[in-house]
């Protein structure tokens, strides 16, 4: 597998599409226009640069990466493609209509990966034509920093599907853990339900948002207090999964508390929005 293809260089996709372009792959990340491309290339060119100053990496080898790296708009820019990541919006139908996109003009051994949060990988490889040799990479985020890839097993992915995907994830630095197809795969799982508690909390009086974050940071060790998590993960991501979550297994500790929901609907989303439970300039 030579060259990747990233679908969306948002958020997600310019990191995933920086660690594809550092691992040696040729990459070709793709946006719905020129606009959001620039965008997004342009995140990833400041990441590096970052990099540069900070002396994680040489100008040499930042130059080495973007030369791996192509920005299009057209899905026909995809048709060397080995391997194509998924990185769009969290809707079935979105995904399903890229995916056929893709199949129109790839290989028949082109593998493709979802980073989908929360929806059923099982769901999003029977939309295509090849469920056996489609599966899930479930990166983190920040990317370019965050060391883990969820590996999922769709009920439909080969063992060589599921193998291949383990390589690429070694192959771009990463620490590859498998995940059933089950809500959450094994971090979200985890994750969500003490972010709701945190909410729950707060709702509760048990300490403010500063209080909170200082306890769970200082005394766990935590990178991030739960709101400041919450922010950076953005406040609807973390409604949307929750939702998702309530719904496969009907458990109370998944269900979004209602502080969460009425701040989505204000659209205070987090750092995305400028305010979430913290404000920012
Ligand atoms: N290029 C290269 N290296 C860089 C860099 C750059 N542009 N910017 C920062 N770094 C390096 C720093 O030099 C530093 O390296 P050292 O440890 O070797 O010194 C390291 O990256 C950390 O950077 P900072 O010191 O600037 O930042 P920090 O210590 O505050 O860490 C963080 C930032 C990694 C984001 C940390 O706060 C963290 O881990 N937070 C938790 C994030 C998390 O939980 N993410 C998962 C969210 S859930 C999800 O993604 C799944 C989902 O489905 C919703
Ligand atoms: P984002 O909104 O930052 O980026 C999505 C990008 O996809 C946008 O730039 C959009 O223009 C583009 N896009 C939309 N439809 C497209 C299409 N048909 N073809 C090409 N590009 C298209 O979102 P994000 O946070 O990067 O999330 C992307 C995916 O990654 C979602 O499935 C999400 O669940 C998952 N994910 C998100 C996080 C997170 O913390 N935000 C973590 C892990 C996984």
């Amino acid at each position: 597998m030579t060259t990747i293809g990233v679908l969306g260089c948002g958020l997600m996709g310019a990191g995933i599409a920086q660690a594809s372009a550092a691992a040696g792959f040729r990459t070709v990340v793709l946006e719905v226009d020129d606009a959001t491309l620039a965008r997004g290339l342009a995140r990833i060119e400041k990441f590096l640069a970052g990099g540069v100053e900070k002396g994680k990496m040489t100008a040499d080898e930042k130059a080495r990466i973007l030369a791996n790296l192509s920005g299009t708009t057209s899905y026909d820019d995809l048709r060397d493609c080995g391997l194509v990541i998924e990185a769009i919006v969290e809707q079935v139908e979105a995904k399903r209509t890229a995916y056929a996109r893709v199949e129109a003009v790839v290989g028949p051994d082109c593998l493709i990966a979802t980073n989908t949060s929360s929806l059923c990988v099982t769901e999003l490889a029977a939309t295509t034509r090849r469920p056996d040799r489609f599966g899930g990479l479930h990166f983190f985020n920040p990317v370019p920093l965050m060391k883990l890839v969820e590996v999922i097993r769709a009920q439909t992915t080969s063992a060589a599907t599921h193998d291949a995907l383990l390589g690429v994830a070694r192959a771009m630095g990463k620490e590859p853990v498998s995940a059933p197809d089950r809500g959450g795969f094994i971090v979200n799982r985890l994750l969500i339900p003490y972010l709701l508690d945190a909410i729950r909390c707060l709702e509760q009086g048990l300490g403010t948002v500063e209080d909170i974050d200082a306890a769970m940071k200082l005394g766990c060790g935590y990178p991030m207090g739960p709101f400041t998590l919450l922010d950076f993960v953005g406040l609807d991501t973390t409604y949307f999964i929750a939702d998702i979550l309530f719904d496969e297994f009907r458990e109370a500790r998944f269900a979004p508390p209602p502080l969460l929901k009425r701040m989505v609907l204000a659209g205070q989303l987090g750092r995305k929005s400028g305010r979430g439970f913290y404000t920012y300039a």
